[in-house]
Parts: C-alpha cells; structure tokens; sequence
C-alpha cells in the first residue's frame, strides 16, 4: 500500500488523557443481512491480527440495534480506537440512502453519528461492496492495475465498486440493473437467490453470466473481480463465465469487506 497516514484513538496510561496516537490496526466491521462480523486489521499489510468475531444481525435490524451489535464487537476485543464500518447501502456524507437488503427504519439516519455515539468510538461507515473493493485495490489483483477494474460482491444482494487507476466512484448500485429478462439483477442472480430457488451452479452460472456480459458491455472494464460469500466457489461456476475480460475470484475472499472497511475508516 502506498505511504498515507492514520490515526486512530488510543487510551494511554493516563485514563484522563487519551493521546492520538499513529494507528496501523483498526476494528474492520462487515454488516450483513444474516451476521455482522468484524477484526482488527493491519491497514498497511491488509492482514488480519485477530479472528474474526461474529454475531447474528439483530432482528429487525434496526440502526440502533446494529450500533448496540458493534459496540459489542469492539467490547470484546477490548478496542478502543477508530472503527470502519462496511454497510449494505448507498451511504452519503455517513448517512444511510437506501435498504434493499436491511430494515427501512436505516433509511436517512446518520450513521457515522449515531454509530460513533453508540459505540463511544469514531466510526466511519461506507458502503460495504466498495470497502471489499478497496481492500481488492489496495492488496489484491486490483492493485496497480490502470484503467476501469469493478468488483462485484454475490451475497444476499449484489453490490458493486467502480475503480479508474485506483480510484473509486462511490456507491455505484449495479446490483440493481435491470436484465433483459425484466428482472433487477439482484433478484435474479445474487448468492441469496441460487440457494432460494435451488439452483445448480450451473444454472446459476449462466444467469451470472448473463449479467457480467452486460456490466462488461456497459463498462468495458479490464478486470472484473468477485467478492462476497460466492466467491470462495468460483471453480463451480467458473466455465460458465464466456466473457473475454479478466474474471478474478477476490484474493481476500470473504474478509475482503472487514479490511477495506478498516482500511477506509484509516483515510478519514
Ligand atoms: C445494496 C448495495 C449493497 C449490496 C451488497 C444491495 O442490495 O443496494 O448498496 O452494496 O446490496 O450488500
């Protein structure tokens, strides 16, 4: 990763005092539909330091019940610094736009605030497919490469991360185009609908390969890399995937979110 600096909050002997301290691991957090998962990450290697700690999204999911499940996360690995958060929605200036896939009363609420207050920890929240692309760029195959690379994340919704030589156009909602066929391509081909309709990896992988043909034809990208939950079974649907741009599995597979997440929340 390049030279760039961070700081994260830590309590030095002194309770009174909490002095700003250089900060090169930081609380990545992953929220999803059915766990929010975190780790403490290494920002400058993308490793992580510790396991990762899981607990069930609450239900419903509300923004403060979330916040309550964070905070829970950072008490048990006894953190006390910055927190990234990666979140299933479209987020702007912290504050929560959308809910395809997660309770509607997050709809408008500013999560960086109400996050950060909650958790009695500075928390920066970020869309959580363009925290699995950031971490992509900066460790992965995506680092260094010039020109348009899009990572799409196959879990309970598809989400998507636009780069141009490294750099991400936030919050860009591909999982939400509609396919010839009528269908928002996340109701037709995410990781939550193979399982629901049962189907093959092969069936399924043609459906997904329907929708790589259009995204490759819309954004003539020179790589395309998957993240998310499917992406740790690429060998299953690999030959159903005809397009001629790079197809590339995430190198961080399914923590790919918690470290980009961190990684974003060590820029702010
Ligand atoms: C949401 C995106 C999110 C994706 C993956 C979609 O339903 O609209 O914001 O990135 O799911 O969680």
């Amino acid at each position: 990763m390049q030279n760039f600096y961070f700081y994260g909050l830590e309590n030095s002997s002194d309770s009174n005092s909490k002095k700003q301290v250089m900060a090169k691991e930081i609380l990545g957090i992953d929220v999803g539909g059915s766990g929010i998962k975190g780790a403490i990450v290494n920002v400058e290697t993308g490793e992580l330091v510790t396991e990762r700690h899981r607990i069930e999204t609450p239900q419903p999911a509300t923004p403060r019940a979330i916040a309550e499940t964070i905070k829970k996360i950072a008490d048990h690995f006894n953190y006390n610094g910055k927190i990234g958060c990666g979140f299933p929605a479209v987020i702007k200036n912290g504050v929560i736009k959308t809910a395809s896939n997660i309770d509607k009363s997050n709809i408008d609420v500013d999560a960086d605030k109400l996050f950060s207050e909650i958790t009695g920890r500075e928390t920066s929240v970020v869309n959580d497919a363009d925290a699995a692309g950031m971490a992509e760029i900066a460790f992965g195959d995506g680092k260094d490469v010039k020109g348009v690379v899009l990572v799409i994340t196959i879990g309970t919704g598809i989400g998507s991360a636009l780069f141009t030589d490294s750099k991400l156009v936030p919050n860009t909602e591909f999982g939400h185009i509609y396919m010839e066929n009528g269908k928002v391509a996340e109701k037709y081909t995410s990781d939550a609908v193979r399982k629901k309709e049962d189907l093959s990896w092969k069936k399924w992988g043609k459906r997904f390969n329907k929708y790589l043909t259009y995204m490759d034809f819309l954004l003539n990208p020179k790589l395309i890399i998957l993240g998310g939950g499917a992406s740790k079974k690429m060998e299953k649907f690999n030959e159903q995937i005809k397009i001629s741009t790079p197809v590339k599995p995430a190198k961080l597979l399914n923590e790919a979110g918690i470290i980009g997440a961190a990684v974003n929340a060590s820029l702010k």
